[in-house]
């Protein structure tokens, strides 16, 4: 009897434990470097050269025909959508903008828009 309970005792435990492990599929920080990178990604002429039409801070010369990047958390509480609107997918384009579609175009890797993203998304 006693033994009987013991099992019984360690079946529950172990479901128990089982079900209380959450699930550890945490986003990871973008590290310091990274960030670091995809500043430089971004301000690079030949790469993301996100100054030629967008205000961001610590740049020099800037254009203006786009909006300055600010404040991007509070206008992209969902960070794949910031991602999807630089990658450039069909639904977050507004017609005619002279925005370029830097993934659907090739221009950047998915890496370096990621990497770009983390950098945009600290402003
Ligand atoms: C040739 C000009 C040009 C370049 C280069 C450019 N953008 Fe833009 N961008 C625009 C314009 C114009 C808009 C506003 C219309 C639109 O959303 O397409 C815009 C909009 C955006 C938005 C949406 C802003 C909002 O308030 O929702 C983000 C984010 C953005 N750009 C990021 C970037 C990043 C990051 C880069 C560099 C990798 C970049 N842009 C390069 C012209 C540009």
């Amino acid at each position: 009897m006693i033994s009987k309970m013991k099992h019984l005792l360690t079946a529950l435990a172990i479901s128990g434990f089982v079900i209380s492990t959450p699930i550890t599929a945490v986003a990871s920080e973008p590290s310091a470097a990274t960030i670091e990178e995809g500043k430089k990604l971004a301000f690079s002429r030949s790469k993301g050269n996100c100054l030629a039409c967008h205000a961001i801070k610590g740049g020099s010369m800037p254009g203006n025909i786009g909006p300055a990047l600010v404040a991007m958390k509070l206008r992209y509480p969902d960070k794949q959508k910031l991602v999807k609107k630089i990658w450039g997918v069909p639904e977050l384009t507004i017609p005619n903008s002279i925005m370029p579609p830097f993934g659907r175009h090739g221009i950047l890797t998915d890496s370096e828009i990621n990497t770009i993203t983390d950098y945009i998304y600290t402003l």
